[in-house]
C-alpha cells in the first residue's frame, strides 16, 4: 500500500502536468516538445504500469488518449497555421491594394514582395476585368444622363497606359511591379506598339463616340520618342475616331503628370470643351485643375505615377 501510494504521487503530478498542457498550452510547440522528448511522459507511463490498481489502468488509458489528443491537435495546428499565414498575407495585400486605390498610400515605388502572387492573381485571375466592368457601367450610366449639345464640345478624357491599352504583359516580366520602374525597359516595350486594348474601356470609348462625345486621349508619354508607335498602337487596337491624342511635348518635360495634364485640360477648357468625364488608372490623371465633372479611377496595383 505504501509503495503504491509513493508511486501514485508522481502519477498524480504527471497527470496534472499533461492536463495543464492539454488545456492551456495545447497549441504550444514548447509543451508538445517537452512532452515528446522529456522523461516526464516516460516516467509517468512507467510509474503507471507499476501501479496495478484499476484506477491506475484507467489513468493509463486516459493518458494515452490525452497524448493522442495532443499529437493530433499539434499536427492540425501546424496545418492550420500554414493556411492562416497565407490568409494573413492575402488580407494584408487586400488592405494594401485598397489603400493604394483610395490614394492613402502614395509615392510607392514597388509592390511589396509578399504581394507578388496576390497582384498576379488580381490582374490575371479575372477580378481586374470584373472591377473594370463595374466601373464602365458607372461611367455609362453617368454618360447616358448627359444631354449632349450639338456644338461638338462635350468632351471626355481618357488616359492611355493601363486605361485604353494594357501594359500588364510588360509588368508580368517586372514581377507585377515588385521590381522598380525601368525607364529603358518600358520605352523599348512601348516602342513595339503591342500593348493590347483593355476591352471594357474600348467598348466605353466606342459608346462615348456614338453618344456624341469628343474623346480626347491624354498621355504623359513623350511625343518625340513614342509619338508614332503610340498612335499606331492605339489605332491598331481599335481606338479610332478620337478627337485628339495629346502627348507630352518638350515644353512639359520633367513636369509631374498631374501638373502637365492639368495644363492640357486648362487649354481644352479655354478652347471651349466641356469636360464631362475623365478616366485614368492613376490619381495624377484625375487631380489638379479642370479634372472634369466626374472622374473615374481605374484599378492599378502595379505602379504609381506622381
Ligand atoms: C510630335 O512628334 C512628331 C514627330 O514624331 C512631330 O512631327 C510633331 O510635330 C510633334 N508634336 C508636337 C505637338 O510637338
Ligand atoms: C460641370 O463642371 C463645370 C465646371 O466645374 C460646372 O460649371 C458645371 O455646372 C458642371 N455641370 C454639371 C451638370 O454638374
Ligand atoms: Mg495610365
Amino acid at each position: 500500500f505504501t509503495s503504491n501510494l509513493s508511486l501514485s504521487l508522481p502519477v498524480f503530478y504527471g497527470h496534472i502536468l499533461v492536463t495543464i498542457c492539454c488545456y492551456h498550452h495545447i497549441l504550444s510547440k514548447r509543451c508538445y516538445s517537452i512532452l515528446k522528448s522529456s522523461d516526464v511522459l516516460i516516467t509517468y507511463y512507467t510509474q503507471i504500469q507499476a501501479v496495478t490498481t484499476t484506477m491506475a489502468r484507467q489513468i493509463r488509458v486516459v493518458v494515452i488518449f490525452i497524448y493522442l489528443a495532443i499529437f493530433f491537435k499539434v499536427s492540425l495546428a501546424r496545418t492550420y497555421s500554414r493556411a492562416s499565414i497565407q490568409q494573413e498575407v492575402t488580407n494584408y495585400c487586400l488592405s494594401w491594394r485598397l489603400a493604394v486605390e483610395a490614394n492613402n498610400v502614395r509615392a510607392w515605388r514597388t509592390v511589396p514582395m509578399r504581394c507578388l502572387r496576390y497582384v498576379e492573381t488580381y490582374m490575371m485571375g479575372g477580378q481586374y476585368e470584373k472591377d473594370l466592368e463595374l466601373i464602365m457601367d458607372q461611367v455609362l450610366s453617368y454618360a447616358n444622363s448627359i444631354d449632349v449639345a450639338k456644338d461638338g464640345m462635350d468632351a471626355w478624357i481618357l488616359d492611355i497606359d493601363d486605361t485604353c491599352i494594357s501594359n500588364v504583359l510588360y509588368y508580368k516580366e517586372k514581377r507585377y511591379g515588385c521590381d522598380p520602374f525601368d525607364v529603358a525597359g518600358f520605352k523599348s516595350w512601348a516602342t513595339k506598339g503591342q500593348c493590347p486594348a483593355i476591352r471594357p474601356v474600348l467598348r466605353l470609348f466606342n459608346k462615348l463616340i456614338n453618344g456624341g462625345f469628343k474623346v480626347i486621349l491624354l498621355t504623359g508619354r513623350d511625343n518625340e520618342t513614342l509619338g508614332q508607335c503610340t498612335i499606331n498602337n492605339v489605332q491598331s487596337q481599335g481606338f479610332v475616331g478620337y478627337e485628339r491624342l495629346v502627348m507630352r511635348t518638350a515644353a512639359y518635360k520633367g513636369q509631374s503628370a498631374a501638373t502637365y495634364k492639368s495644363e492640357i485640360r486648362r487649354q481644352l477648357v479655354e478652347e471651349g470643351y466641356r469636360i464631362w468625364g475623365n478616366v485614368g488608372d492613376q490619381w495624377s490623371d484625375l487631380q489638379g485643375d479642370f479634372p472634369g465633372n466626374r472622374t473615374f479611377k481605374l484599378p492599378n496595383p502595379m505602379y504609381f505615377v506622381p
